[in-house]
């Protein structure tokens, strides 16, 4: 009996001090026996350091990385009505007039520029199935990805904002590539498909004439 009261009162004991002040809040300062991570050996983000020469903690992010997932889906962001000529624009953000029909043309300006940030990035993104020319040559093909040749009637005579579509969201096997590319860097690619199209399928009429004699065309 002894000492079934003795475990009793043990067992109270326990139970009130393990369970009895569950949620209850102290100002002390609690006791720790397993102190995980509460106090850990860390870098605070836009802290100072002396280390680094800039003085900052914060590393810029090195040359030539290549994104993934920075994605920013405008339609979630901005609200329905959000009035922006360029942010707010279906046209821009994904290749459809109001009335739902591909974009014929590139809503924005197409320059030397956008060209060559457009080759920047169909090398980055595109080329490993597509092939550098779009002929479908990648180095993929051997693995059994058989990307499309760009070369043919059909699509040359899509809308570009039907290519912007397949960029943004993907086809069939590819997959979309709106987490890595913003909606001005898919229109730079579709403007380089273009010129990959136009350089498959070029007649010796399209050389102005005074190069055609340089050439000898
Ligand atoms: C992982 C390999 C892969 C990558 C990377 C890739 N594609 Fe594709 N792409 C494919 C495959 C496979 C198809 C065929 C899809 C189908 O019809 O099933 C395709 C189809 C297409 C088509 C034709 C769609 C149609 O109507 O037939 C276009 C245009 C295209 N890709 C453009 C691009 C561009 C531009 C990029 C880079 C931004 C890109 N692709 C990146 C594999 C890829």
């Amino acid at each position: 009996m002894r000492i079934f009261l003795i475990i009793f009162v043990f067992i109270i004991a326990a139970v009130v001090s393990i369970f009895g002040f569950r949620g209850s809040l102290s100002e002390k300062t609690p006791i720790e026996i397993f102190p995980d991570m509460d106090r850990q050996a860390r870098y605070k983000p836009q802290g100072e350091n002396s280390f680094f020469e800039d003085g900052r903690n914060d590393r810029p992010i090195p040359v030539n990385t290549v994104a993934r997932g920075n994605y920013l889906n405008y339609e979630e962001v901005f609200s329905e009505d959000f009035d922006d000529t360029v942010l707010g624009s279906t046209t821009f953000l994904q290749g459809k007039n109001p009335d739902g029909s591909w974009v014929k043309k590139l809503p924005v300006e197409a320059d030397y520029t956008l060209i060559e940030l457009g080759r920047e990035k169909y090398d980055i993104f595109c080329s490993a199935c597509h092939g550098a020319a779009g002929d479908g040559n990648g180095v993929t093909k051997p693995y059994g990805i058989l990307a499309t040749s760009y070369h043919d009637d059909r699509l040359r005579n899509e809308a570009d904002g039907y290519i912007y579509d397949v960029i943004t969201n993907g086809k069939g096997l590819m997959y979309g590539l709106k987490d890595r590319l913003t909606p001005e860097e898919r229109w730079a690619v579709v403007l380089y498909v273009r010129a990959l199209q136009r350089s498959q399928n070029a007649t010796a009429e399209d050389v102005p004439a005074g190069e055609r004699a340089e050439l000898g065309i």
